[in-house]
């Protein structure tokens, strides 16, 4: 199958050069947003959810889109509670078949999502980023999760984390930013799904000819993260 998706033009050639500001801003100071109501009842929703499965380990999968990564997350770990995130009801009402009873779909903003997930210590078994927007101009730096606020969150709860991406860059940022904060070493590698995709985007990047990459660490749980 041949897809068009055009190739991440970017006028930044190595590392944003204010990575390292920000990622030691968010290190120490709080992230003062209120967390919407919304997200809160949806939280609570999916913890009431994961409660009824027992002990089973946590799969998140963050900005799932249309939650195919969450079937498949699901099938691939049957003995695991799968939860896809995404802010998205356009992308989480798509129909993309049943799902798996360990799976479940919920529409929440993840910069608070996470948050609550850390203060009511949930500890993901495994922990997903597809293919994140990419926000590839330099001036759109403090959009990428590496750059945000909510960064050190995402760390803190621990497990094992992928993030996959067709722009090496946002993953060799990522990268660098783990390693600032928790001093763990972290490499990004080039990834060949070997037509066993993942998800929509995997699919049509890899359809359009983009090299894809990838990132894995695992990380232990550390609330203190948190400033
Ligand atoms: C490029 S899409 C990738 C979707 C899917 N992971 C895939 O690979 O096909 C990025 C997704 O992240 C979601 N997203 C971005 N920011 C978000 C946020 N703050 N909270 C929840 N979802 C968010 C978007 O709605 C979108 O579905």
């Amino acid at each position: 199958m041949q897809a068009s998706s055009r190739s991440i033009v970017s006028n930044q050639s190595g590392p944003h050069d204010d990575l390292p500001r920000r990622v030691g801003r968010a290190l120490t100071h709080p992230l003062q947003k209120p967390v919407a109501e919304h997200t809160r009842e949806a939280f609570t929703a999916a913890a009431r959810w994961r409660n009824a499965l027992g002990e089973s380990p946590l799969i998140l999968d963050a900005g799932c889109g249309v939650g195919l990564s969450t079937r498949r997350l699901a099938k691939q770990f049957p003995d695991h509670a799968v939860m896809g995130v995404d802010r998205s009801a356009d992308r989480l009402s798509r129909e993309h078949g049943p799902l798996p009873a360990n799976a479940l779909l919920v529409r929440a903003d993840l910069v608070d999502f996470w948050r609550l997930a850390l203060a009511d210590g949930w500890q993901p078994a495994r922990h997903y980023l597809l293919y994140p927007n990419p926000y590839p101009k330099a001036s759109q730096l403090k959009m990428r999760w590496q750059a945000h606020p909510v960064f050190p969150a995402i760390l803190a709860l621990g497990g094992r984390f992928e993030l996959r991406s067709n722009w090496r860059l946002y993953v060799e940022e990522f990268a660098l930013a783990i390693t600032q904060a928790t001093g763990a070493a972290v490499d990004a590698a080039r990834y060949e799904p070997e037509d066993d995709y993942l998800t929509p985007f995997e699919a049509k990047y890899h359809h359009s000819g983009h090299a894809l990459w990838r990132l894995t660490v695992t990380l232990p749980h550390r609330p203190q993260l948190l400033p």
